[in-house]
């Protein structure tokens, strides 16, 4: 929201600056090494409005920069006192999923269905950053992904808005605070805008086909969510749309993000997008690469410095207006403003309690753990005698995922060291490694279980890591296959970042648990679970496809014209693969418990409502009600989901609209209440107008998208 006062410093400031002035603040530069005097003379000209602590586009965390607050602190006395105007700088990285105390990587969030603790985290990480003088973090990512092979499909929310919108809230809040002026709040940055996840065949930054019906359905919620919840920033993404580039797109980038939306915070370009529009054929030279970025609506240049060399010339020539380049200044001062920055500027001093953060951290990784199988061998009990098997059994530094720039891979708890700080008198752990010798089989003999630790390698998730195959290696499986013919049982722990396909592996396990890259705290959550001291909780916020030849998989698909079988297994003998089930292996929505939980009892409110009413606000009330039928308490995400039945569009066979978590003591019951209104009813019809269509609703309430429990609504 803007106010007056800010506005009118804004106006005053812009009427003080050269045109230069202006242009630098819009340049941002990769960080400097402390004798880059070339660096701090264009600070002293005013010729650069921010800095991004990183120097490689791949975040690893081995070869980046570290946050160096003497030179961020050097950085910013020479823009504030030595520059004519002292506008402040803004330094920003790559936060993504935590600091020095790494959470999951973001799908593993999504997966904890519990964004009231992502949020409480993301505020740790914030103070965290912020006390290293990270003014900036450059997430939330937001992309909506339906393909595994699409390496950053671990850096977002999954296959559903629904979960996206609460994603993108949980962490703006987290990381903005109630008060983004305050010196522990860092500004957040939705990002990539927009349909970046829907790259052909998973090549990450290759082109992508989207009607305006599909994105504004899918892809732009969770952003509309981010700019509700007050988003100081956003990032164009690398992709085209039907051949317009994101970046050049003033339909997407003014028209809809900025007018339709309301976003009025800055727009940044990934890195160097704006000079690979002469790479996507758009622009004949890095000019007319800056003129139709900046006049799209892209208002900062992440390092390529088109902006600094090129607009002062364009807009001399009027390819570029003032009136276009004040705009993005202003957005830039505004955000400066409402981050305090003209205020505080340095890097701030302050304590915090790093081990309430590991806490919330170890909580957090633990709800996001998805129990996929269990047939009744978890939990173990703490004088068990276990093997440890797998690359994943002592592994540290993959845990943290691939966007970790300052977690210290020293500093995490690996499986091994969680499950043996669990072992009591008369248990023991035997490492038996990856390669399964005739001796260490004897020694499997006497074991009571196998927890076989795989996963995959940081460095082949996230940015510029695709991949064409899911399934999991024979080397892992024969590990599983050895131990099951030897009667042991067999507790997977898979670590990895994407969906993989375990339709092979499944059959060798007795539980399967998805511990994902599970951050800082990661082997000491897997052992909380494993033992029970932990009740697993978490719910697939993505499909689990039984083969790559599947992808892309995803529940809230259309009906198709004739049933064969599809995701809902909706005709059993007609398949539409002749080599595999249809089917998913594990659905959206689905994750299991060490408790057992029924859902009954749906009611609406009313089983109509008319059309004007619903527009004015009226909401249906639906409910259900959560049985404990265990001895064990637990949590159950309860999920509402709704079908339109008849619409002038296609419509999802299923639309999560709700997602409560619940705890429910043994032999408890709850009555679990959701809302449906204009917004869950409506959608993006093929005019570019939301609007909700008279008809028929199915409404279903259990705890995966294959829920039963059906309630009719007609909206009349
Ligand atoms: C990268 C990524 C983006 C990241 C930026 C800065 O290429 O696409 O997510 O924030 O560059 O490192």
């Amino acid at each position: 929201m803007k106010d007056r006062i800010t506005e009118e410093k804004i106006e005053r400031l812009i009427s003080q600056m050269t045109l230069r002035e202006k242009i630098g603040q819009l340049n941002m530069v990769p960080s400097p090494s402390g004798e880059d005097e070339a660096v701090f003379e264009m600070l002293r000209r005013g010729e650069i409005g921010a800095f991004i602590m990183s120097n490689t586009a791949h975040a690893y965390s081995e070869d980046s920069v570290s946050a160096d607050e003497a030179l961020i602190n050097k950085m910013h006395r020479i823009a504030a006192e030595e520059s004519r105007l002292g506008i402040p700088l803004i330094c920003g990285r790559d936060v993504i999923h935590g600091h020095y105390t790494v959470l999951p990587i973001p799908i593993a969030l999504a997966a904890s269905f519990d964004f009231d603790a992502v949020r409480e985290c993301y505020s740790d990480v914030a103070r965290e950053a912020a006390r290293d003088g990270i003014q900036w973090a450059f997430t939330p990512m937001l992309d909506l992904a339906r393909d595994p092979r699409w390496g950053r499909i671990i850096e977002g929310p999954g296959e559903d808005p629904y979960v996206g919108e609460k994603l993108a809230e949980a962490v703006v809040k987290g990381l903005q605070g109630d008060d983004p002026s305050s010196e522990q709040s860092v500004a957040a940055c939705a990002k990539h805008y927009i349909g970046y996840g829907a790259a052909e065949g998973g090549r990450d930054y290759h082109k992508t086909e989207i009607t305006d019906y599909t994105l504004r359905n899918f892809y732009l919620p969770a952003f509309r969510s981010a700019v509700d919840s007050g988003v100081l920033t956003v990032m164009n993404s690398f992709n085209e749309i039907g051949g317009q580039p994101t970046g050049s797109s003033r339909y997407l980038l003014t028209e809809v993000l900025k007018q339709e939306l309301g976003f009025d915070g800055f727009v940044v370009s990934d890195w160097f997008s704006v000079q690979q529009l002469v790479n996507q054929g758009v622009a004949e030279d890095e000019a007319q690469a800056a003129a139709l970025s900046l006049n799209a609506g892209v208002d900062m240049d992440m390092s390529d410095r088109c902006y600094i060399d090129r607009l002062e010339a364009l807009v001399t020539e009027g390819r570029v207006s003032e009136e276009a380049l004040d705009e993005a200044v202003r957005r830039v001062l505004r955000v400066k403003f409402r981050l305090g920055l003209f205020e505080h500027p340095y890097v701030p001093v302050y304590r915090q309690d790093r081990a309430a953060h590991m806490s919330r951290a170890r909580a957090l990784s633990a709800s996001c753990m998805v129990l996929l199988k269990n047939n009744g061998v978890l939990p173990l009990k703490k004088n068990s005698r276990l093997a440890l098997l797998g690359s994943m059994a002592n592994e540290k530094a993959t845990l943290l995922g691939m966007w970790c720039l300052d977690g210290n891979p020293n500093h995490v708890i690996s499986i091994a060291e969680g499950i043996k700080s669990k072992i009591e008198e008369g248990g023991a752990v035997n490492g038996c490694g990856t390669d399964l010798s005739d001796e260490q089989l004897m020694h499997l003999q006497w074991s009571d279980a196998a927890v076989l630790c795989i996963g995959e390698s940081r460095y082949v998730t996230g940015e510029a890591a695709s991949l064409t195959t899911l399934e999991i290696s024979d080397s892992d499986i024969l590990l599983a296959k050895k131990a099951k013919e030897r009667g042991i049982p067999v507790v997977a722990v898979m670590c990895f970042g994407r969906p993989r396909a375990t339709e092979e592996l499944e059959p060798y396990c007795d539980a399967i648990l998805y511990a994902w890259h599970g951050g800082t705290a990661a082997g000491g959550a897997v052992a909380d679970i494993l033992f029970g001291d932990v009740n697993p909780s978490a719910k697939l916020p993505v499909t689990l496809p039984r083969k790559t030849g599947q992808v892309p998989i995803y529940y809230n698909v259309s009906s198709s014209g004739r049933f064969v079988n599809g995701y809902y297994g909706e005709r059993e003998h007609e398949q539409n693969y002749l080599d595999c089930d249809c089917t998913p292996m594990y659905p959206f929505g689905f994750g299991l418990s060490y408790s057992r939980f029924e859902i009954s009892d749906i009611s609406l409110s009313q089983d109509s409502i008319p059309y004007e009413k619903l527009k004015d606000g009226g909401k249906i009330k639906v409910s259900a009600k959560l049985r404990n039928i265990s001895e064990r308490d637990g949590w159950e995400v309860v999920q509402l989901y709704i079908r339109d039945r008849v619409a002038s569009m296609t419509r999802p066979i299923r639309e999560l609209k709700g997602a409560e978590k619940v705890w429910v003591e043994a032999g408890d019951a709850k009555t679990v209440e959701f809302e449906l209104g204009f917004k869950e009813l409506g959608f993006y019809k093929g005019d570019k107008s939301f609007d909700v269509e008279k008809g028929k609703f199915e409404v279903y309430v259990g705890n995966s998208c294959y829920a039963d429990l059906k309630a009719e609504l007609r909206v009349i």
